[in-house]
């Protein structure tokens, strides 16, 4: 039994079939990747585990239990409150607002002296964010704004962090640099549950991962196993099908061939 326990989930959008028979479980104090090209369902997996299907007028079916407690039931800021904290794809910031009232939305839910520890942290975690703390949100970089959005959802406090895609658009280098911020936020005791279309960023960091297809998830196992896997690494890791090549080699042959041919 995981500490997240996902179960049989089925989600849809009015008509739209969107997760079919989910189920996932994330260890207490683990990285858990899920791994997925765009559509496949996993930003709705992380709505529905932060109780946040309803902004989407999504419904789900299925049991989802954190920390051995069903979830249903649970309004998203319960569901913060739980110590569940999603953040968002694309960083949504408060652009026309301050970083520090950005950090400080963040904290509406957590009591005074706990909210200056987790700016203490967040600060620790990510300097820029002190550097620019009077700077408008929406004038940082991509990579602060992502610092930005995931300092915002530790200022919560959270047990358990959901974060969807947060290498999107970045240069590889920030990309890395976020990375290492999410192993250092898990070193810190807060466990992950990571959602990326960058497997190998994914699977570096995560001691578990899950591979979604079309609302389904079609293979998980531990990182390292599913980062050797032929089909993982085919599809997901950009490494090159040899027979797929020679195929191709072939093809732009026979194009060239009778290219010469052509009047
Ligand atoms: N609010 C919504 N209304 C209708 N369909 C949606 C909505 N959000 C997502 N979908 C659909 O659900 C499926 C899964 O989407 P999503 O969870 O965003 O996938 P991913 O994050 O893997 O790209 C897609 O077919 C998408 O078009
Ligand atoms: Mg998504």
């Amino acid at each position: 039994m995981g500490w997240l326990e996902v179960s049989g989930l089925s989600v849809g959008y009015g008509p739209v079939r969107a997760l079919r028979e989910v189920s996932l479980s994330v260890p207490a104090g683990a990285v858990v990747a899920v791994l997925g090209g765009n559509g496949a369902g996993k930003t709705t997996l992380l709505r529905a585990v932060s109780r946040t299907l309803g902004f989407h007028r999504g419904t789900a079916t299925g049991t989802i239990t954190f920390d051995g407690r069903p979830t249903d039931g649970l309004s998203p800021s319960r569901t913060v409150a739980a110590g569940v904290v999603q953040v968002p794809e694309g960083r949504q910031v408060f652009a026309r607002m301050t970083v520090a009232d950005n950090l400080r939305a963040g904290a509406l839910l957590a009591k005074r002296a706990d909210a200056a520890r987790a700016l203490a942290r967040v600060h620790e975690l990510f300097p820029v964010l002190a550097d620019r703390a009077r700077q408008r949100a929406g004038l940082l970089s991509g990579g602060e704004q992502q610092m930005l959005a995931m300092g915002r959802a530790l200022m919560a406090g959270p047990r358990l962090l959901l974060l969807d895609e947060p290498s999107l658009g970045l240069a590889p280098l920030m990309a890395a640099r976020i990375a290492d911020t999410v192993r250092e936020i898990n070193a810190q005791g807060t466990s992950v549950l990571l959602v990326e279309q960058n497997a190998a960023l994914a699977l570096e960091l995560a001691s578990r991962a899950y591979v979604m297809e079309v609302g389904e998830v079609t293979l998980s196992g531990p990182a390292d196993e599913l980062a050797a896997s032929d089909e993982v690494r085919r599809r997901y890791l950009g490494v090159v099908d040899e027979t797929a090549a020679a195929d191709a080699g072939r093809a732009q042959e026979a194009a060239r061939t009778l290219g010469r041919w052509a009047p």
